[in-house]
């Protein structure tokens, strides 16, 4: 990687945020799950909701987090994969989401979207596919809290990484300080110990992650540990 490609504002290893989503941890162990993953350091657990119309697959709604919001404090992050977020937004508001992301595609008034979600409480985000170049987003990164850059095209877990996501983190972190802007950025899909240093150079602060933190033998503190090993050596 070239010079120019550098981000402008470094992550500090120490403080990147660790997001397993519960779409790949064992649901008959939910708490259990959520007390572990807390014990291991992470913050954030995310929770990919997905309708078999947006994405071809069906996953988890509101009622999700809510079985799970009186029982942990971690900051929980919702990945809407949803053809009418608009109807749905209030739903996982009120089940103690503390972030919420909506996807740019499909979704014509992203500003309403977002000003919701914030109106709600909650941290807003906006969601990249793979397909989609990053000047889709331009007008409305003053409005979000955090972008979030897909690095697989959404709908399953264990999908390989596609490097194009790292580009983006970088053209975003360019624009981020241009326009003076606070955004934070996340990326989601294909993260391992190959994957995450490269997205932590690129710029990412917050990884999510499914297949590499729930897989059968390792335990989930092992995982954690490791992706923090390989990110703190870069
Ligand atoms: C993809 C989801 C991701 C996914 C990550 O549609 O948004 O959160 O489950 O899975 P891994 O980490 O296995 O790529
Ligand atoms: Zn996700």
């Amino acid at each position: 990687m070239s010079e120019n490609h550098i981000p402008t504002l470094p992550v500090n290893p120490q403080s990147v945020i660790l997001a397993p989503s519960m779409i790949s941890a064992d649901w008959s162990r939910a708490r259990e799950v959520t007390d572990e993953l807390k014990a291991a350091g992470c913050q954030w657990l995310h929770f990919d909701a997905m309708d078999g119309h947006f994405v071809p697959n069906l996953t988890l709604g509101p009622m999700f987090l809510e079985a799970l919001r009186s029982h942990s404090d971690l900051h929980f992050d919702a990945h809407l994969m949803i053809s009418n977020p608009s109807d749905y937004l209030d739903g996982f508001l009120k089940a103690g989401a503390n972030s919420i992301s909506v996807h740019i595609e499909g979704n014509p008034h992203i500003h309403r979207l977002v000003s919701r979600i914030r109106d709600g409480g909650a941290m807003a985000g906006v969601v990249l596919n793979p397909g989609t170049p990053v000047s889709a987003l331009e007008a409305v990164l003053p409005h979000v809290d955090y972008v979030l850059v897909m690095s697989v095209n959404p709908g399953f877990s264990g999908q390989k990484f596609l490097p194009l996501a790292l580009h983006k983190l970088e053209q975003l972190c360019e624009w981020r300080e241009k326009l003076g802007l606070q955004f934070r950025l996340q990326i989601d899909g294909g993260m391992s110990v190959e994957t995450a240093p490269l997205a932590v150079k690129a710029g990412a602060e917050i990884l999510v992650s499914a297949s590499f933190p729930f897989v059968p033998g390792r335990t989930l503190d092992e995982s954690v540990r490791s992706l923090r090993a390989a990110i703190a050596s870069g």
